[in-house]
């Protein structure tokens, strides 16, 4: 049985532990090398096996190392000593990331290496996380710490890249939101119910050398009652779980709630936190109710005053969104618990009338102060966008900051001269044998990936945005060569140039 420590953070051992692993080069690209990008692919579909048969007899610092925390599994003692010589096995110990058992070293935690783009170039931290399935041999325990996940990396690419003076990041599990974020905030703070996710947060924030995260143990918004944010960042444990014995709560994903219950709580209680300005970015889900669109019912707890956009990325069936979970938790239709939990959270479902689960991100603005004698002292009415995206989408921060910056600049009128984004390219599709296109199409090669179709004169307007002739000039022109008259053209063009703007297409010249 293995032990279940807990990390038991120290700046010096952490530091001692950060250079062993540098010294041993224990990075994602010389791992990659050293057992190959096939076998390192299978990793994250729980398979070790390639890994082992590539390393073979290796018993240099990498492979070691690679064994013992990228897999999870022990290692010769002296091997280990050798391979973190300022650490040490009493090291480990007392940071509660291992312990001795014979001859031999066992890990109670993966550190992995964990790179990251942002827009300050490219970095990569040592992430310690609790021991996965594969490397455990058994199901999940109910209080696992979570690594960097798919979901993960789904919010980091949605957060907008801006400097902020004070971010919050609520259940920070291993701390990783915390740690992106802090690289643009003046100070963080970092809140989970977790006092075992908290010490390996800060544990992370040790052995990556950043200091300025506070970690504050409760939930929700207790812990920051009566503080507000420039940006609030939240992967909360928002999978919707049946609340019956024979399905476990797990820490890391479910928050104890009823249905979205947690996701509504968020979206209510984050805007008393934000600052003018400050906008809270998070991933959920939301149920779609006796008939009521889950939406709809997102929408309905949006405080008016709020700026908001919200992306829906997929919806599920009751059934798919069970078994998602189900298999998620390590079990399979194979076992004779599957059935029963399926049932289980079937049944939850029915209860509350619920045909659908929506999954997408949220983004909520209070909107900022306006500027006294600015170009945009009009307070524009709030942004309300909640629209269902499928296809795929790459970095979404930038496109949420651009579609909120055209917002606020908007307020203030038609910008004078625009330009065409430089990821904007235009397709014409024509009936064989016709000179004239029957459909106009842009497409957007970044952000949301997003493909309008066009009537000639909005495309004639943005093909000639050129950052030179202004707005008014080019609806001009092109109400001349329609030969329509201007007031009606503006009236069409205008909505839709607005929109562009908002959608990334069109920027405004500086
Ligand atoms: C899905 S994990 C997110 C971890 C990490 N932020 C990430 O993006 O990978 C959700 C986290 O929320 C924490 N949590 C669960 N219930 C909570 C609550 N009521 N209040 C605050 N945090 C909670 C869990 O312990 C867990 O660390």
């Amino acid at each position: 049985m293995l032990r279940h420590l807990i990390p038991r953070p120290d700046a010096v051992r952490a530091a001692a532990l950060a250079a062993d692993l540098d010294a041993a080069d224990l990075r994602s690209d010389p791992l990659r090398a050293a057992w190959g990008a096939e076998a390192d692919d299978a990793l994250a579909r729980g398979m070790r096996s390639p890994l082992l048969a590539a390393l073979g007899e290796r018993d240099d610092p990498l492979a070691v190392l690679g064994r013992f925390f990228v897999l999870g599994m022990p290692q010769p003692a002296d091997a280990v000593a050798a391979a973190l010589p300022r650490t040490g096995i009493d090291g480990l110990e007392a940071l509660g990331l291992a312990y001795r058992d014979g001859a031999q070293v066992v890990p109670a935690a993966l550190v992995r290496p964990q790179s990251f783009v942002d827009v300050d170039g490219v970095g990569e931290w040592w992430i310690a996380s609790d021991l996965d399935e594969t490397a455990l041999g058994t199901a999940l325990p109910a209080d696992h710490v979570l690594g960097v996940g798919g979901a993960t990396r789904t919010l980091a690419g949605l957060v907008m890249p801006a400097a902020v003076d004070r971010a919050l990041d609520l259940g920070t599990g291993c701390g990783i939101q915390a740690l992106l974020v802090a690289r643009h905030a003046g100070r963080v703070v970092a809140t989970d119910i977790s006092a075992r996710a908290l010490a390996y947060a800060e544990l992370n924030a040790e052995l990556a050398g950043v200091h300025n995260i506070d970690f504050r143990q409760g939930s929700m918004f207790e812990p920051v009652a009566g503080e507000s944010f420039d940006l609030i960042v939240s992967n909360p444990p928002f999978v919707i779980t049946p609340r019956v014995e024979e399905v476990t709560a797990y820490e890391y994903r479910d928050g104890g709630l009823i249905g979205d219950a947690l996701v509504e709580e968020f979206v209510r209680r984050a805007p008393a936190h934000l600052n003018p300005g400050g906008a809270a970015q998070l991933l959920g889900n939301w149920e779609t109710r006796d008939g009521v669109p889950g939406r709809d019912r997102l929408e309905s707890w949006i405080a008016p005053e709020l700026d908001a956009w919200v992306v829906e990325r997929e919806t599920l069936s009751p059934l798919r969104y069970a078994e998602l979970w189900i298999r998620d938790g390590g079990t399979t239709p194979r076992e004779e618990t599957f059935e029963p939990l399926l049932d289980a959270w079937c049944d939850d479902f029915a209860a509350r009338g619920v045909t659908e689960i929506g999954f997408g991100y949220v983004l909520l603005r209070r909107p900022p102060a306006p500027e006294s004698g600015g170009a945009s002292e009009r307070t524009p009415a709030p942004l309300r966008r909640l629209e269902h995206v499928e296809q795929p989408v790459s970095s979404a921060g930038r496109a949420f900051a651009t579609g909120l910056r055209a917002h606020d600049l908007l307020a203030g009128g038609m910008p004078e001269r625009l330009v065409v984004a430089s990821d904007v390219t235009e397709a014409r599709h024509h009936m064989p044998g016709q000179d004239a296109p029957s459909v106009i199409e842009l497409h957007q090669g970044g952000g949301f990936g997003r493909t309008v179709a066009v009537d000639p004169a909005l495309a004639g307007f943005v093909g000639a945005c050129d950052g030179e002739l202004t707005v008014a000039q080019i609806v001009a022109a092109l109400a001349d060569l329609f030969e329509v008259p201007l007031a009606d053209l503006w009236a069409e063009l205008e909505p839709r140039i607005r929109a562009l703007m908002i959608d990334g297409f069109l920027l405004p010249a500086s």
